[in-house]
Order: C-alpha cells, then structure tokens, then sequence
C-alpha cells in the first residue's frame, strides 16, 4: 500500500531514503515526503503526485541530516495532497505509517478536546499527537510509544523520529511488514528487503506486534508485551539489480518476457524431470486426508485459484469452494473440520487474503500458500509453502506470478491426484510432461509480441471490450478484462463464453472488440459457436488460437494471434501471453503509466 522507510546512518541520508523509495513507488504514488533530523529540528519536505516531485522540492530546498525517515503513498485517508502526504509531524515528532489506524477518529476527537490543532486529514496524524502528547509530558521515546501503541487499532507499519534525539529511530509493526536492516555503523528500517537491497541484505523481519528501537550500532527489539526479543538477521538475497528495467521500457515488459525463465526456475522445484514425477517442496506434508479445498486470493491471484479449481476438480476429484478474500469472512462460510484452506499471493502481505487466511486457521483449516515473497506474513503463517520463484515483481499489473502460480497450481493438482489415487504414474509422467514443455510455449508466445503491438491500434480506441473464454480459459478472460483495465482504461469485461447469450451479447456493435481465447481442444467448438453469435451482430473479433484453431475458425475476424498448439493442461499458462502483451501495448498506444498506473499499488494491505 504504502512504503516506509528510515535511515540512522553516518553520511547525509536524504538522497538514499529518495533512493529507497523509488524502489517502493510500486507500492504508492500520490504523495512523497521526507524528514531528516538536524540541529535539534525536523526538516520535513513534502510533494504530492509522483517522487519526481519530492525530488524537485529537496533540490530547492534540501533536508540536511544523518537520520532521516521517508514515504510514499497510496492514499486511504484524505485526498493526495500535501498536506495529506506524509511524514506527519508535530514539533517533536515525526512519522511515516503504512496501514490503517481503524479508531483514529475517536482517538482525533479526544486529542482535539484535549487542544491538539490538525493539519490533515489522515488517519495518521493522530499516532504523531500521541506519542507527541507523551513526550512534551516527559517521557523517553520508548515510554512514549510504548504508551500509545495499545492504544492503536487496525494495521501498522511505523517509523519514528524524535526531535531531540538524533541518536535513535522507532519501528512498530502489526498487520503491515517491517523490516530492519543491519549494515555497518548504520541501520535501517523499511516496508521490505527491497527497499534497503543497496544498503544491506542483513535484514531481520519483526514479527506482528513487534516494536524496535534503532541507533547507528544497535537494534532492540521488543514483542507485544514489551519483553525484548531476538529475531533472526538473515540474508536477502534481493539484490538492486533485480529492480531495475534493464533494456525494457517498462517493468511489465521486463516481466512479461521473464516468463519462460521464472516459470522454468519456479517448475523445477515441483517436479523432477528425469523421473517425470511431481514433487512438493515439502513432500513429507500429508494431503491424503484432504477432501475438500476452500481458495481465497484478490485480482490476478483469484483468477489463478479459479484455473485451479477446474485441475483439482478434474485430476484429484477433490470439490473446490473459491472465494475473493474480500468477501469471504463476512459471508461467515462453512469450513470443513481437517479442510484445505488455500491462499494465492504475489506479495504474501494483501490485507484481505491475510485476514481470510487468520480466518481460516483458527477455524482449524490446514493452511497452504502459494506466494512469491518467501518472507511474507502469508509464508510465515503457512502449514505448507508452495513459493514461487518468479523474482521481484514491480509492475503493478501482476504477470510473471500469474504463469508461476499457474506452474505450481499444476503440480499441485497432480500431487493431490496422485495421493487421491486418481492418477497413474503414466498419465503423471503425461503431465509432467506437458509442464516441462511450458517454458517453450512461453518463449513461442512472446514471439508474436511485434504482431500484437501491431494491431493495438484496433483495441486502443474502443471504449468497452470483451474478453471470451471457457472451462480453464474462462478466468484467463476474466484475467484479460482486467490487465485491461488496470493498465489502459478502457473498460473492459470477461465472460464464460456460453453466457454472453444471456445478457452480455446485447452490448454486441462494430465498436466493442471482442478478444476470443479458444486453444483446440475439447471446448473449441463451444466457444467457436459462441463467436459465431458474436460476429452474426456485427461484433468485432480478436481470435487468439493455434494454427488449426485460426485455421477452422478464423476467418471473419479483424485480427487473429496465433499460439503455439498446447496441450489443454498448459494453455492457461501460454495463453496469458498475448491478453497480457495486448494490454500492455494498448496502453503503450494510449501512453497511460504502464507501471504505475492511476490509483492503483502493487500490495494492497489495507481491507
Ligand atoms: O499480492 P497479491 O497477489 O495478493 O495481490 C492481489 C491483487 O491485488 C493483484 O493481483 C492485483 O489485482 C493486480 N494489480 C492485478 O494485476
């Protein structure tokens, strides 16, 4: 959602902390702010919009000082502006906050009655006046915040500055991620390893309810009940390089044509290809007594649990109940006693999947994740970790994990298969070997990147488009609809195609493009009907299939991109190619914020 970060180093720290949120931005973009501590004051430089501001603003007027704290926005609370962005300060204090405080209005009215005078209208600026109430009243700035953090609802991540005390730096986390970084003589905080990849890979993630005290040669850190505690420092591995675009003009374009790598580097830890046989990373993790699977994920990640649930149906027999995490605990479900609870995650930290998940778990379900960041509170909280291995994701609009999850989902449902006594060892070989052959099919996709570009100019105009797909395809539509949206504007829709009969088909003129994903297959003919009713009403037609797929049916069609010929199993993973290149060129076309598109952040972690 937001990214926070804070310096107590030896050298000037504003252009690193600059520097560290740049490699945040793809948390938030509508504000950026930082403060430094200097000569017993707090220099605060604050910009709406994107950090280039910020950037502006510190080289007219610069932010001195060896300790400092930095931030970028998604905004919840208030409109994006200046006075909204963040650090919130008070005379003696400064923080930056990453999450919601659920009771700051309460908290406000009390502080206004007590004659504290507001200057924004977040949520956060109510934490500043606490502990700056505790400090004016004497207190030390651990007294302080140990005072005011029980007194805070909701989610955070916060970094403290003292005015008076240029010598140290406060952290606490609870629902939002913090992490400290060590380096020498220098120490760190921030939303994640990311951040602090130029300035250290010694990084110790602090658990929920964990606070921290921070000076140039020292970390305490403190649990909930204020007992100090030890966390482990282990090494990142992120490294600065693995955020950069390299020769790509955007980071969903890097990303995008990482697929074949990732996917391949994701795969081998799920099966062993000599022995064309699947293999968990915790093989020793017991599913047999496994009948039923409940999936809850948001966005792209959703869309990953829904092709998911036709494998685990259609291998393992095993029912599958999917939800969106947003709508899941409130619609109180019934859970299965010794049920698979299964929670999808680029980002391992989405408020909504994380709650669904604590949701889970003490409803005694077995936990399974599926999720990209290994440190991640979901990792963390799993029975059984599924990782992917398809690197940093910064694009806001998800690929690269998408097609890593697929590949793992995969393995998993042939896993459950075979446990199930659904599956023989020929027809496991049979899907192994389909999986090994994604990576190639991958690599044949992005060939007709030039082709797609080409032809964004049709979609680029349309005002509405729609997106057709049945059986495993149908939630690569939905997918589609949504790369679409995130990244272009342009309002877009996915349906199963056998339903646009019952209502969509009215929408049907020469000026909605309908993008149709129809690999050969069993379901080819359906869907071929289907855009045959379509075209009949004039409707315009993008057909995305394999040569004889383009061959049978392709005439008529204002375009066609053509697939390699994949087996049903894999075509989810090698279809997402040309939805998620088309999205990307359409918005190249109408020049939007690829990477940073408008309203949006890459890790949701408010509800
Ligand atoms: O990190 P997560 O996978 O939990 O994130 C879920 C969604 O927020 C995410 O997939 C979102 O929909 C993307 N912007 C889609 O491109």
């Amino acid at each position: 959602m937001c990214g926070i970060i804070g310096i107590i180093g030896k050298d000037q720290v504003a252009d690193r902390l600059v520097d560290g949120l740049r490699r945040m931005e793809y948390r938030g973009y509508d504000s950026a702010g930082v403060c430094t501590v200097k000569d017993g004051a707090l220099v605060r430089r604050r910009a709406e919009g994107k950090l280039a501001n910020l950037v502006k603003e510190l080289a007219a007027h610069p932010a001195p000082g060896t300790v400092g704290i930095a931030h970028t926005r998604w905004a919840t609370h208030g409109a994006p502006t200046t006075s909204n962005a963040h650090p919130h300060a008070t005379g003696e204090v400064a923080l930056v906050h990453n999450g919601i405080i659920e009771n700051f209005r309460p908290l406000r009215e009390a502080l206004i009655a007590r004659g504290r005078r507001f200057e924004s209208e977040t949520d956060t600026e109510v934490v500043a006046h606490l502990i700056s109430e505790q400090v004016e009243a004497g207190k030390s700035p651990q007294e302080a915040v140990e005072a005011v953090l029980p007194q805070l609802r909701g989610a955070f991540a916060l970094a403290i500055a003292f005015r008076q005390h240029p010598d140290l730096l406060i952290g606490a986390r609870l629902g939002s991620p913090l992490v400290v970084g060590y380096g020498e003589g220098e120490t760190y905080l921030g939303s994640d390893a990311l951040a602090l990849a130029p300035l250290t890979q010694r990084i110790a993630y602090l658990e929920e309810g964990d606070w921290v005290v921070i000076t140039r040669d020292g970390v305490r850190i403190f649990d909930r009940e204020n007992k100090e505690v030890e966390r482990d420092v282990t090494t990142s591995g992120v490294t600065a390089a693995a955020v950069e675009k390299g020769p790509y003009r955007h980071f969903m374009q890097k990303e995008i044509f990482e697929q074949p790598t990732v996917v391949a580097q994701t795969l081998s830890s799920y099966i062993r290809p000599l022995e064309q046989t699947v293999a968990l990373p915790q093989m020793d993790f017991d599913l047999d007594g496994i009948d039923r699977i409940t999936i809850v994920a948001c966005g792209t990640s959703f869309y990953a649990g829904m092709v998911a649930k036709y494998w685990f149906e259609t291998f393992a027999r095993v029912p599958v109940d999917i939800d969106v995490a947003s709508e899941f605990r409130y619609r109180d479900p019934v859970l299965q006693p010794g049920g698979l609870a299964l929670f999808i995650s680029q980002s391992g930290e989405t408020a909504d999947t994380l709650a669904a998940l604590r949701h889970c778990k003490a409803q005694g379900q077995t936990i399974a994740v599926v999720v990209n960041v290994p440190t991640s509170s979901m990792a963390r909280e799993a029975d059984l970790l599924l990782p992917t291995h398809a690197g940093p994701e910064i694009g806001v609009a998800s690929t690269k994990a998408f097609t890593c999850q697929l590949a793992v989902l995969a393995a998993l449902a042939a896993h459950l298969a075979l446990r199930k006594g659904k599956l023989s060892a020929a027809e496991e070989r049979e899907i192994v070997r389909h999986l090994i052959e994604a990576p190639a099919a991958l690599n044949a996709a992005l060939a007709h990147d030039e082709e797609i570009a080409a032809m964004a100019h049709l979609v680029a105009p349309a005002r509405d488009v729609l997106y057709l797909g049945r059986g495993p395809d149908y939630p690569l539509a939905l997918e589609g609809a949504l790369k679409l949206k995130e990244i272009s504007y342009i309002h877009a829709e996915g349906y199963a195609s056998g339903e646009m009969k019952h209502g969509p088909i009215a929408l049907i003129d020469e000026a909605v493009p309908v993008i149709v994903l129809a690999p050969s297959g069993p379901l080819f003919e359906k869907t071929v009907s289907n855009m045959q009713e379509v075209m009949a009403r004039g409707g315009k037609i993008v057909l995305i299939s394999d040569a004889e797929g383009l061959a049978e049916a392709g005439e008529g069609s204002m375009a066609t991109i053509e697939m390699p010929r994949v087996h049903p199993l894999i075509a989810p993973l090698v279809y997402a190619v040309p939805v998620q290149l088309l999205a990307y060129h359409v918005a190249v076309a109408k020049g939007t914020d690829v990477d940073q598109p408008r309203n949006l952040a890459k890790s949701v972690t408010v509800e």
